[in-house]
């Protein structure tokens, strides 16, 4: 007995030392941590159960047989953040390079199954040099069998991808699949092709880092939402967001406990909105002031910042927010705060989470280059998006509520639950200025009848301007159609969201039956 615990025991302690002592001490002068270093960040202390520790790959190409390290580059199993279950794999770079082989990739599905099973949140730790080259199509095959299980649990549970290190070709697909994507400043990378290839191609020469670093795919191309410093904070950054989030689709999103007082008024928001209708403020001020204790979790932080999305809690109830930001672009909506609105407003859908939609919107931007690229397209997601979402939707609109982006940010129209807009809110067609110009197009005459002079056709714009101001530059009009509830004061709102909030948790909606819709792709 003794001999075959002894066994066990090694064989065990071999496992742990993944690609040996010599590979961790090279992960580590990259400053990187090793696979298992990653899950002891990641996960409660001592909650850990691995799965497959044992697995060894089967090949024997390329003298494969004769190097087979137990796990086969890939740490798999159960866990918990804050008591809430997850299921993990956490590829191991010392092990052939953490690439995908047949027996690596089954690991993978075979925890991606476990999630599904017991309704848990999927995290996958991405550290890999790609398909196990010598185990050719099989890896790639591996690869699909994970991307059919990230479209099948796509929206039934939260899946999250950490990009640790490389990620390159298809490899790049699942974690494109899943739900949010958080990378490493100067250690992680994403591409199709990387810059070898690149060059060859298109005679582009581009570092690895400007063409899929984490601030590139964080603020150009918006492929991943979060790039953060270091690996620790990343892994503390993803327990952060899972705190947020329900398990799995049949559940609501978790209520945690809160000091800030739910009636507590928002006396700075009485004079945030400055006098003149041009001048930005900052709408992550009136997000922070209005939720639990500060604290607003920024998805997507530095790509297209013409619009906020992120996470907070109102009286301890996770919410989604959707604010346009009139300190970028205006708060204009165009392709990219659009697609990015979208994305977000449909996991919150999918995930029970309400949202709450701050809108100071001039409407969708102008100009040839959104115009060929498709804000057509584009806009109508967010749109569509909006319009599927059943969960409660609660809209403030704090100054400009004009055109179709009314309609689009949450409008009671498309099933809003509660709209309320700032005696400062401008809901109309459009922007004073650019209406009376339509409106009264050089048709007026001069006092003596001949053609106005300079002066007077600016005296008469201006009367004009403020003649549309005061008849459509409100809420009132909205108000007495009962297209906003009600005309509140800002430091109401905190109140008056929670109180509405907590009625709407018993909100039931459905769409129609339809196999799936089909979203403006
Ligand atoms: C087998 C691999 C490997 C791979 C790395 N290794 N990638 N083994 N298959 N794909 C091994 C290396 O041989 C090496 O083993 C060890 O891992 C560490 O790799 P290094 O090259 O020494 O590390 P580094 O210098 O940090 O470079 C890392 C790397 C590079 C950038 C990932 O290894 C690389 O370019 N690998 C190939 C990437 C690739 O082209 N993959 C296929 C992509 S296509 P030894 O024993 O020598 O130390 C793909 C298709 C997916 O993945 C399709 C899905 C549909």
């Amino acid at each position: 007995m003794e001999d075959r615990l002894e066994h066990l025991r090694s064989l065990k302690k071999e496992a742990l030392l993944g690609g040996g002592a010599d590979r961790i001490a090279q992960q580590h002068a990259k400053g990187k941590l090793t696979a298992r270093e990653r899950l002891t960040v990641l996960l409660d202390e001592g909650s850990f159960r691995e799965f497959d520790m044992l697995a060894r790959h089967r090949s024997s190409r390329f003298g494969l047989d004769a190097n087979r390290p137990l796990g086969d580059g890939v740490v798999t199993g159960v866990g918990t953040i804050n008591g809430k279950q997850v299921c993990v794999f956490s590829q191991d770079f010392t092990v052939f390079g953490g690439s995908l082989s047949e027996v690596h990739a089954e690991k993978i599905c075979k925890v991606m199954d476990h999630a599904m099973k017991i309704g848990a949140p999927i995290i996958g730790l991405n550290d890999s040099g790609g398909a196990r080259i010598q185990e050719g199509v099989v890896s790639l095959g591996g690869y699909a069998d994970i991307f059919l299980r990230n479209t099948l649990a796509s929206g039934v549970i939260p899946q999250i991808s950490v990009i640790l290190g490389p990620c390159a070709g298809g490899a790049v697909y699942s974690p494109a699949l899943t739900d949010f994507i958080f990378m490493v400043k100067g250690t992680s990378y994403m591409f199709v092709t990387g810059p070898d290839v690149v060059k060859t191609v298109t005679h582009e020469e581009v570092s690895a880092e400007d063409l899929g670093g984490a601030e590139t795919h964080a603020s150009r191309s918006g492929v991943t939402h979060f790039a953060m410093e270091d690996e620790v904070s990343c892994l503390l950054a993803v327990r952060k967001l899972v705190d947020f989030l329900p398990s799995n689709n049949r559940q609501q999103p978790p209520t945690r406990p809160t000091l800030d007082s739910p009636t507590r008024l928002n006396t700075s928001l009485q004079s945030i909105i400055p006098n003149n209708p041009n001048q930005p403020y900052d709408i992550k001020d009136v997000i922070r002031e209005v939720v639990d204790e500060a604290d607003f979790f920024e998805v997507h932080e530095s790509f297209a910042t013409n619009l906020v999305v992120g996470f907070a809690t109102l009286d301890g109830m996770p919410v989604g927010i959707v604010a346009n930001q009139p300190a970028s672009l205006a708060g204009v909506l165009d392709i990219a705060s659009s697609v990015k609105g979208g994305r977000f407003v449909r996991f919150c859908d999918a995930f029970n989470i309400p949202l709450i939609t701050f809108e100071d919107v001039p409407g969708f931007l102008p100009g040839t280059d959104q115009e060929w690229r498709g804000i057509i397209r584009h806009g109508a997601k967010l749109l569509y998006a909006y319009c599927e979402a059943t969960v409660p939707k609660l809209t403030v609109i704090t100054r400009k509520a004009y055109g179709g982006a009314y309609d689009v940010m949450s409008s009671r129209h498309i099933r809003g639950d509660f709209n309320v807009a700032w005696p400062t809110a401008e809901i109309a067609v459009m922007g004073a200025k650019g209406a009376v110009e339509i409106l009264y197009r050089e048709k007026g005459k001069g006092a003596n009848g001949s053609a106005p002079s300079a002066e007077e056709r600016e005296a008469r714009l201006q009367q004009r301007i403020a003649e549309y101001n005061e008849q459509f530059a409100n809420p009132y009009e909205a108000a007495e159609r009962g297209y906003v509830d009600d005309v509140i004061e800002p430091q109401e709102t905190r109140r008056e969201l929670i109180v509405a909030l907590r009625r709407l948790r018993t909100k039931v909606d459905t769409n129609p039956w339809k196999k799936h819709g089909n979203l403006p792709l």
